[in-house]
């Protein structure tokens, strides 16, 4: 059952303490030490990896690709129903990960039999035990997110990001491991809480429900974010929202901005990256955009925010994992507000079985 919640998006969006740890059980130890681990155990060093996968499950996998390239590793990102129609170099020594909560979206189960044609190792990372994914994969990483009932994706999105970021530190050559992430997977089920239990997303619902469109904008590991904080808030609030590069806003989307239109922007960290989205945060302010910054408290905001939803200061790689808790919150509170039906919106369904 619920228990307690009015939907069980919000009981799930809950649950991600728990479900980080379960993802990270076994496994954030295995890095530091010996202890295997049935997804990963005993995978090479592939010459790239490939990602398939759709939806909020492509986000991830946008995440998982800059992860990798960092850690050393080429890899890319392809929206699963695109994959067949790009040529793209594979080899016996490419691994093709479909990122799959369900495990039976039809076009991902597609690409990922391109893949096996075209000669790659195939590893399916989702969250069901034996789904077709799990089935049809040379290896399974399972996200052990828990049961996730409400059609959006809430804690199998956080615990994917989790699953890649443990992937990127065992791929990982000496110069791109990085000891300071196992550090971080291991404290953020707290920190996760602490968002949680710490969020004014439900006050800035209030306050900004019933605008014209509402823009979310990130760089770097936050323009994943940006990307599913909209398909989460339109998916099931039914208002129009979009995702954006931070820097592509003046490329056109600015167009658009008005003093009806909020701006939600991941400013996080102290380096560049977070000055350059400051910059951006402060051109949609001078069109009269009214601007929430999900900020960890490194960059001065309050001069430019109109609202800001706080996040504890984290590694860079799970940042993106706190910022996305607050727009969780605030999809589901704006939703909640409009009386939508929040756990089955219309038009969607939990597993796309169709191409
Ligand atoms: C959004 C959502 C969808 C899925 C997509 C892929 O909340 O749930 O966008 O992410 O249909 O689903 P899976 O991950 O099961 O392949």
């Amino acid at each position: 059952g619920k228990s307690g919640y009015d939907h069980y998006m919000l009981k799930e969006i809950n649950e991600q303490p728990l479900s980080l740890r379960q993802c990270t059980r076994g496994r954030v130890d295995e890095l530091a030490g010996t202890v295997g681990d049935e997804g990963l155990d005993g995978l090479d060093r592939p010459d790239r990896v490939q990602f398939v996968a759709c939806g909020t499950s492509y986000h991830a996998a946008l995440y998982g690709a800059s992860l990798l390239r960092a850690a050393g590793v080429q890899a890319d990102a392809y929206l699963a129903s695109e994959y067949a129609m790009t040529p793209c170099p594979v080899t016996s020594e490419t691994l093709v990960v479909g990122v799959t909560q369900s495990g039976e979206t039809a076009d991902t189960l597609s690409a990922l039999r391109i893949a096996d044609d075209r000669g790659a190792r195939t590893l399916a990372m989702t969250n069901v035990v034996g789904s077709s994914a799990a089935r049809e994969c040379d290896r399974t990483f399972l996200l052990r997110a828990g049961p996730e009932i409400g059609v959006a994706a809430t804690k199998t999105f956080s615990t994917q990001l989790v699953g890649l970021a443990v992937l990127a530190e065992h791929l990982a050559d000496a110069e791109g491991a990085d000891p300071d992430l196992v550090t971080a997977l291991r404290d953020l089920p707290d920190l996760a809480q602490q968002v949680l239990d710490e969020s004014r997303a439900a006050e800035v619902a209030e306050e900004f429900d019933g605008m014209d469109a509402y823009f979310f904008i990130g760089r770097g590991l936050h323009y994943p974010v940006a990307l599913e904080g909209a398909l989460k808030f339109k998916e099931i609030t039914y208002e129009h929202a979009e995702g954006f590069a931070a820097g592509e806003l003046k490329h056109g989307p600015l167009a658009l901005v008005t003093g009806r239109t909020p701006v939600f922007a991941v400013v996080a960290g102290d380096g560049a990256l977070a000055r350059k989205t400051l910059a951006n945060v402060k051109e949609v302010e001078a069109r009269d955009a009214p601007v929430v910054v999900v900020s960890d408290g490194s960059q001065e905001v309050a001069g430019y925010a109109d609202r800001v939803l706080e996040i504890p200061e984290s590694h860079p790689a799970t940042v993106p994992i706190l910022a996305n808790l607050q727009f969780q919150l605030l999809a589901y509170h704006v939703a909640d507000r409009l009386g939508r039906p929040i756990d089955k919106p219309r038009n969607l369904a939990k597993s796309v079985t169709v191409e």
